[in-house]
């Protein structure tokens, strides 16, 4: 029998427009450009809501009376915790790498070191264990930060809220209310995303019965990539080059000459604008207008300009991390940083899912057509040449 050519046999490569599983935590309408949690709007969301609320409403599917979210916040608070065990063997970490890799080994020592997230054979001790990781993330990755600027890290706040204490965190000074705001919602605006590469990710471990902190690794190690949430800091970096619009002009010249991809822009389900860039944007400019510093808007807003004239009608126009850097650096925040925001924020999405995949689990497993050779003889390593 012949075997079909490669060019022949249909398969959706990069997994595009299968549909794996039902949920109810979000979704994602690409042609509209709409983007809800719960069926709750994220315009509304950011507008109204908090990261705390919005995480119980992933969780639990519905938004939280006053008693419900005081509960959920108390726990969140008293899991803000991270060992200091672990904080001493990330210290301890061979290298300076970057702090996606160290938010990474970070959650895996956690694993090692807390013997109840082990046991969490059940699925309620599953999700409080994910509830304990999304209340450790922002504590583990401003710890990261400042173990990088070779200062101690900063316990946390229990007074403050989850954005508030991850800002306080960082710097060890009490957050301004309209940054506190700022990084709120950028927190709720990053926290689910459809089945995105790294929820993705999240639940093939946990399909297999794998443990929760393997399943946020694994997604932590997806998001770091720069097609995925690692191209926020690769947009700073691109815009920080250039001193004025028309430098970045010639730049986007040149990579369309090259057929370079250019980084914030594109998007797998989105053929439109992505309703996080809008939101972003116009936090970008009011904070740049702040600080008084508008270059990177200005190059942005260049870029945007150039790129959607020329490829919009591709659908590649801005994606959610083309502004978001913008403002984590006028909030003074280093750029190594921004892809473990997203995580700090992320980690809600991903245990959403998994939780909601596990009460009607299935292991995910698809399949690659072989096209290669066949049959071919055993030859004995000494009669290779
Ligand atoms: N700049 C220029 N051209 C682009 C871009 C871009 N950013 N993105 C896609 N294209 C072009 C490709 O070159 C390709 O062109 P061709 O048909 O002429 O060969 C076409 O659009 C399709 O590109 P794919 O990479 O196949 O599209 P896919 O749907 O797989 O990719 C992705 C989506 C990975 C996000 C892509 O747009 C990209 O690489 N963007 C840049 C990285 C980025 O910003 N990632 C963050 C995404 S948001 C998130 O994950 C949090």
């Amino acid at each position: 029998m012949t075997k079909p050519s490669e060019k022949e046999i249909e398969f959706a490569k990069g997994l595009e427009g299968v549909v794996a599983t039902t949920t109810q935590v979000g979704s994602v309408d690409g042609t509209a450009g709409k983007l809800a949690y719960r069926g709750y709007d994220v315009n509304d969301l950011a507008e109204h809501s908090t990261y705390e609320e919005t995480v119980y409403l992933l969780l639990y599917g519905a938004l939280p009376t006053r008693s419900e979210l005081a509960g959920f916040t108390d726990k969140l608070v008293g899991y803000r915790t991270v060992p200091e065990e672990a904080l001493a063997r990330i210290r301890d970490l061979p290298c300076p790498c970057h702090p996606m890799s160290m938010l990474r080994s970070g959650i895996s020592l956690l694993e090692c070191i807390d013997d109840a997230c082990r046991i969490a054979e059940n699925l309620e001790s599953k999700q409080d264990a994910g509830i304990q990781l999304i209340g450790q993330m922002a504590t583990l990755a401003a710890a990261i930060s400042r173990i990088l600027e070779q200062k101690p890290p900063v316990a946390p706040d229990p007074e403050l809220s989850h954005a508030g204490n991850f800002l306080y965190m960082l710097s060890g000074r009490q957050p301004e209310p309209l940054a506190e705001r700022v990084m709120d919602i950028a927190l709720i605006l990053h926290a689910d995303h459809g089945m995105n590469a790294s929820t993705f990710a999240s639940m093939v471990v946990a399909s297999t019965l794998s443990d929760i902190h393997s399943a946020v690794s694994s997604g932590i190690a997806t998001l770091k990539g720069s097609l995925h949430g690692g191209a926020n800091e690769r947009v700073i970096r691109m815009l920080e080059q250039f001193s004025t619009p028309e430098e970045a002009l010639a730049y986007v010249d040149k990579a369309m000459e090259n057929k370079e991809k250019i980084m914030g822009f594109g998007h797998r389900v989105y053929k439109t604008y992505d309703p996080r860039a809008r939101i972003f944007q116009r936090y970008a400019r009011d904070l740049s207008e702040l600080t008084g510093d508008m270059k990177l808007y200005n190059v942005a807003e260049a870029i945007e300009k150039k790129v959607v004239a020329t490829l919009g009608h591709k659908g590649i126009l801005p994606n959610v991390d083309f502004y978001s850097g913008i403002i984590y650096h006028a909030l003074g925040i280093d750029a190594t940083l921004f892809t473990p925001i997203f995580a700090v924020s992320r980690v809600a999405g991903w245990v959403a899912r998994i939780m909601e995949y596990l009460e009607n689990n299935r292991l995910f497993r698809p399949r690659a057509v072989y096209v290669g050779p066949e049959d071919l003889p055993y030859i004995p390593i000494d009669q290779r040449g």
